[in-house]
């Protein structure tokens, strides 16, 4: 099916771009970004990398400050948060009282999808001239003590993976992905606690309670290990090696090799490069060869999850795979286009887990599409890269720019005047 089919109506382009750099306006509490003002009122780790590409297409200078806010969130030992409580606000749950990460600003206890050197790559590349080029020198050992606390803290097979502690540290909260490996997670002592997500929005389109429950239980008990990160990835009921991080993070370290390269750090430099070749020959722990596909695995029980999401599809973006797996990896994209009226579902129609509404589970993601294209253009896959960015394009016409979009029905989900979908929208589908 063919996303063409779908009546366009409503706002033209330049209506759209208008309305983009609004949101990204009204959602900048100063000097940083908020998600969505009602359901993620602080600052998010990858939401901000994504929205710094964004106001790079009408403020440059908004740009870099996103990036800069970001990293005054950074801890001493490079560890960068998934959220920075800048100020206080009741709509959300956990706040910073149930972190209690002790840091200043405050801040949550894990982490995100590493993917700002890939972002600052681009700024610098779009833009290079005598302050950029400060701004990028300022940033390298910033983002490079992250890199350093990724290989630390969060690859405990030493193999160039990403192996991760919370469903949240990946961004894709709810992915099925977790499920089995969450189970091992004991929410008896859970905290009594009161949601707030499900006040803002359609109970359907969140996650469910268990999985909430299993959230806080990780949280919790990072707390009760004092965020101390080694014991964590020792200690951890949950540690799964996730495909889209492992591949974000793979391509990040390429992209900060060549700025390392660029400018004169070559220390870093020979450090990304050993990252680099584990990580190519490590990815084949994911590879999963009944199914074909590069699937997040369970490093406790040590198995596969079988489970091809929409993060299966960025070994392009990484540029890893043998040319028989990047062959599989195609042809489950054509067969999924078969029975999705739009790309990427998070999670195939048809797939007994599958959910149009619900979050990570089904509906569309527009920054995971980016990337998903960005590494079929690169790959020369051209027509997939078209069509994922046209579809991209016809549900932000459709929908605006919301949080998700279903991927059958193409309305939104989630929050509405999202920032990294309008950023997109800027950057890329609106082109
Ligand atoms: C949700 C998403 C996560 C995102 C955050 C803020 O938790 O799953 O990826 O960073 O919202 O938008």
């Amino acid at each position: 099916m063919e996303a063409e089919k779908i009546e366009l109506q409503g706002p033209t382009n330049k209506a759209l771009h208008e309305a983009a750099e609004k949101i990204l306006i009204e959602n900048d509490l100063g000097g940083y970004s908020v998600p969505n003002r009602d359901v993620y009122p602080f600052q998010w780790n990858w939401d901000s990398a994504f929205v710094a590409l964004g106001y790079a297409q009408f403020n440059l200078d908004r740009a870099w400050q996103e990036l800069e806010t970001l990293f005054k969130g950074q801890w001493d030992d490079g560890f960068l948060p998934q959220i920075i409580f800048w100020k206080d606000n009741a709509g959300y749950f956990p706040g910073p009282e149930i972190w209690q990460t002790n840091q200043q600003p405050r801040t949550s206890g894990i982490s995100q999808p590493p993917v700002v050197a890939t972002i600052l790559r681009q700024l610098w590349e779009q833009n290079q001239n005598a302050e950029a080029e400060e701004k990028v020198k300022q940033l390298i050992p910033q983002v490079f003590a992250l890199h350093r606390w990724f290989a630390s803290f969060r690859d405990p097979l030493k193999k160039g993976l990403v192996v991760t502690t919370h469903p949240w540290e990946t961004g894709r909260d709810n992915a099925p992905e977790w499920d089995e490996a969450a189970k091992r997670v004991d929410t008896s002592n859970v905290t009594p606690y009161v949601r707030q997500d499900t006040k803002h929005l359609d109970k359907k389109m969140r996650p469910h309670k268990e999985d909430y429950d299993r959230f806080i239980a990780m949280v919790e008990f990072g707390r009760d290990a004092g965020w101390d990160h080694k014991k964590i990835i020792e200690e951890s009921p949950f540690r799964v090696a996730d495909v889209g991080m492992t591949m974000m993070l793979l391509r990040a370290n390429r992209d900060l090799l060549v700025l390392a390269e660029q400018f004169g750090f070559e220390g870093e430099a020979e450090f990304l490069k050993n990252q680099v070749s584990l990580s190519e020959t490590g990815v084949d722990y994911l590879w999963n060869e009944e199914k074909q596909a590069f699937c997040s695995r369970d490093v406790i029980s040590g198995e596969s999850t079988g489970i091809i999401s929409s993060a299966s599809f960025l070994n392009f973006y990484a540029d890893v795979g043998t040319a028989a797996q990047r062959a599989a990896t195609e042809a489950h994209i054509d067969r999924i286009a078969k029975v999705s009226q739009f790309l990427m579902p998070s999670l195939a129609p048809g797939e007994k887990q599958f959910d149009a509404m619900r979050y990570w589970r089904g509906p569309i993601w527009a920054v995971v599409n980016f990337m998903i294209a960005t590494g079929c253009a690169e790959q020369g896959l051209e027509t997939w890269a078209d069509k994922i960015r046209n579809d991209t394009a016809a549900l932000i016409k459709i929908a605006g720019f919301s949080e998700a979009f279903n991927p059958e029905s193409g309305e939104g989900t989630g929050g509405t005047d999202f920032s990294w979908t309008a950023a997109m929208w800027l950057h890329w589908a609106g082109k």
